[in-house]
């Protein structure tokens, strides 16, 4: 599964994309809004520093404005990708984008006819909201994973991005669930990899090597 990060914090991603982990970004209009910068820009310092996916999503509500809007961001930078909300007008902008080439990530996701909407569409990716569906009682792995059932059956070749990432539980099963992406807020990045149990054994480590190097032998 790979990693996005969702977050347009450019120090985080500068951070998280060193450590080699950052497969590719993703930003709404919160996100943008949050670091308080010129949108252009900060799409444009990302595209700089992951080569990978970097979603930037559209702010009309009519197809042809989103079309319009989607095409002036797509010549932003070669690894743009234009984040489309799942409505009527956004999958109508879809299919009128993907047959001119340009890559979509439909947001707002929440069901698995949804998904399959966006994908027979033409968009290359779909992402499925984790958190705010089991917020309100869903199931949203089963939605992931029914989600990738479907397009392997149907031979579908749009990736899931499972988003909305609440815990590391979101993430281990959105990878057991066949996510073949998802995207983790930064401040969860760090707990991906660190364990108390490992800091308690490399303390121990050390102190053992410590008592070894001072004995004579
Ligand atoms: O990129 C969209 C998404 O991940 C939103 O997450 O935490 O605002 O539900 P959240």
């Amino acid at each position: 599964m790979k990693f996005f990060l969702d977050t347009a914090n450019v120090e985080e991603v500068k951070r998280i994309a060193d450590l080699g982990l950052a497969d590719g970004v993703t930003t709404n209009p919160t996100i943008i809004a949050k670091e308080g910068k010129n949108f252009k820009e900060v799409i444009l310092e990302i595209c700089n520093i992951v080569k990978g996916p970097v979603s930037a999503e559209v702010t009309s509500d009519k197809a042809e404005d989103m079309i319009k809007e989607a095409m002036e961001l797509a010549v932003w930078a070669p690894n743009i990708v234009v984040k489309i909300p799942m409505t009527e007008q956004g999958i109508k902008a879809v299919n009128i984008l993907s047959k001119k080439g340009i890559k979509t990530n439909v947001t707002l996701i929440f069901s698995v006819t949804q998904g399959l909407i966006a994908a027979k569409a033409g968009a290359t990716f779909v992402s499925p909201f984790l958190g705010r569906l089991d917020d309100i009682g869903g199931d949203s792995l089963k939605v992931v994973r029914d989600l990738r059932k479907v397009f392997d059956v149907y031979g579908f070749k749009t990736e899931i991005i499972s988003a909305s990432i609440r815990s590391l539980k979101h993430v281990e099963e959105a990878a057991l669930a066949g996510s073949h992406i998802a995207t983790i807020p930064g401040n969860l990045f760090d707990k991906l990899w660190s364990h108390p149990l490992t800091d308690k054994g490399l303390v121990q480590f050390k102190k053992d090597w410590d008592a070894y190097l001072n004995t004579e032998r």
